[in-house]
C-alpha cells in the first residue's frame, strides 16, 4: 500500500507527529510538506493521512488551500482519506 503523510507545520510538532506516523507504517509511507508537493501527487497513492496546525480554528492556510484544490476525480481515486488536525 503507498500512503503519504502530509503536513503542514509552523512551529515544528505537526512535523514530528508526521514523521512518527510515518515511521510507524514504513517504507511504504512518504511523509511530505504540504508546501512540496501537488494533489496530482495523489493519484498514484492509496492512503493519504494529513496533519496540519488550527489556525484559528481552520487548518492552517497552506493546508486549507491544498485540500480546497483536491479535486473529487483525485478523492475517488484514494482508497481511504484519514486526516488529523493537529492541535495542542
Ligand atoms: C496563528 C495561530 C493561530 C492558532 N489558532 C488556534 C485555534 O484557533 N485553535 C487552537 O486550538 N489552536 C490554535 N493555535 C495553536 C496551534 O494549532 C498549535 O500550537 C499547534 O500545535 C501548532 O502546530 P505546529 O507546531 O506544527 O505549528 C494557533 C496557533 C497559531 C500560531
Amino acid at each position: 500500500m503507498r500512503v503519504i503523510v502530509l503536513y503542514d507545520s509552523l512551529h515544528g510538532n505537526t512535523k514530528l507527529v508526521a514523521q512518527a506516523i510515518g515511521a510507524a507504517i514504513g517504507d511504504e509511507a512518504m511523509v511530505l510538506s504540504v508546501t512540496d508537493t501537488a494533489p496530482s501527487d495523489l493519484e498514484l497513492i492509496d492512503l493519504l493521512i494529513i496533519g496540519a496546525p488550527t489556525h484559528g480554528s481552520l487548518p492552517s492556510k497552506p493546508m486549507y488551500e491544498y485540500i480546497k484544490e483536491l479535486s473529487d476525480a483525485v478523492i475517488t481515486g484514494l482508497k481511504r482519506l484519514f486526516s488529523i488536525l493537529e492541535n495542542q
